[in-house]
């Protein structure tokens, strides 16, 4: 294939990334990781397994990131994961070192590419990898928006008994504790979810999406979610890939839209060609708005701590 996906980490979320990426048939695959032989094998393994899953992706593994070198897209999943009783943001100081290292490295070997940011703290390391790279803004941004919506849709359709596929939903801010779900914004087939579920399971549903991600590290114990944090990050690529203007919410950087700017954080956006390609802003209400500049208030105090 004459196009190339670079995937950064090949451990559960970079390997989960690899198989949606092979199974969507839409580029060849390079998966970098620092552990030999890891990258290689499950690259291998992989490839075997396009013959009857009907994929031609051909992906392969390296621990070298002269290997990166064409692609057009990268993604970013490397890094410590969560264990129980951690935030996000107690991953910040080493996770910097590695996204760090990996934006040197992405600037040198691919520096056309469009970057998907997954590593956590996910605003945070998306900004840092914006500014290591020097990369244009929109071809930077983080994948976190996408993954809490469709958690967020997940759960409303669980609560009604409907397909998932049904509804839509939009959730903005930090990927953390401040997020902000918007039921405002939330439909099932077109019809406003306020009609459908009370006030109150509204307000369990997205207190259960805000900690969606720390569900999944209590019953894992030993690291955090990556199915649905990989499908999130294939649905970006996609979008990218084929132009294909898709509204969805990812961590971009603001300059100013709702009273914010110079950081990264969770907004609508049109994702195409040319990556973030726009920033929609919502006429949120007071108390969403507050919540959105109160989740970029808590970033901009950790952006400090890596001396931004
Ligand atoms: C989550 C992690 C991957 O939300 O941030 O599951």
């Amino acid at each position: 294939m004459n196009k190339k996906i670079a995937v950064i980490g090949a451990g559960n979320v970079g390997a989960s990334c690899a198989v949606y990426l092979a199974e969507a048939n839409f580029a060849d695959i390079i998966l970098i990781d620092v552990v030999e032989g890891i990258p290689q094998g499950k690259g291998l393994d992989l490839t075997q397994a396009g013959p009857v899953r009907g994929y031609n992706s051909r992906v392969s593994g390296s621990n070298d990131y002269k290997d990166i070198a064409g692609a057009d897209i990268v993604v970013m999943t490397a890094g410590l994961a969560r264990k129980p009783g951690m935030t996000r943001e107690d991953l910040l100081t080493k996770n910097a070192e590695i996204v760090g290292m990996a934006a040197e490295n992405i600037k040198k070997h691919a520096p056309n590419a469009y970057v998907v940011v997954v590593s956590n703290p996910l605003d945070l390391m998306t900004y840092h990898m914006q500014k290591v790279t020097g990369f244009p803004t929109h071809r930077v941004v983080g994948q976190a928006g996408v993954l809490d919506s469709i958690r967020f849709r997940t759960f409303v359709a669980m609560e009604l008994g409907v397909a998932q596929t049904d509804v839509q939903a939009m959730v903005l801010g930090g990927h953390g504790d401040t997020m902000v779900p918007l039921p405002r914004y939330t439909t099932v087939a077109g019809i406003p979810v306020s009609e459908l579920i009370s006030a109150e399971r509204i307000k369990a549903i997205c207190d259960r999406t805000a900690d969606g991600g720390g569900e999944i590290v209590r019953l894992l114990k030993t690291g955090s979610a990556f199915y649905a944090p990989a499908a999130a990050s294939v649905d970006m690529c996609r979008a990218i890939f084929n132009d294909e203007k898709r509204v969805l919410a990812a961590s971009a950087m603001l300059t100013g839209q709702y009273g914010i700017k110079d950081i990264y954080i969770g907004v609508p956006v049109v994702l195409g060609g040319k990556g973030m390609e726009k920033i929609l802003e919502l006429k949120l209400d007071k108390d969403e708005l507050a919540a959105l500049q109160k989740s970029a208030a808590t970033y901009k105090e950790h952006l400090k701590i890596l001396g931004y």
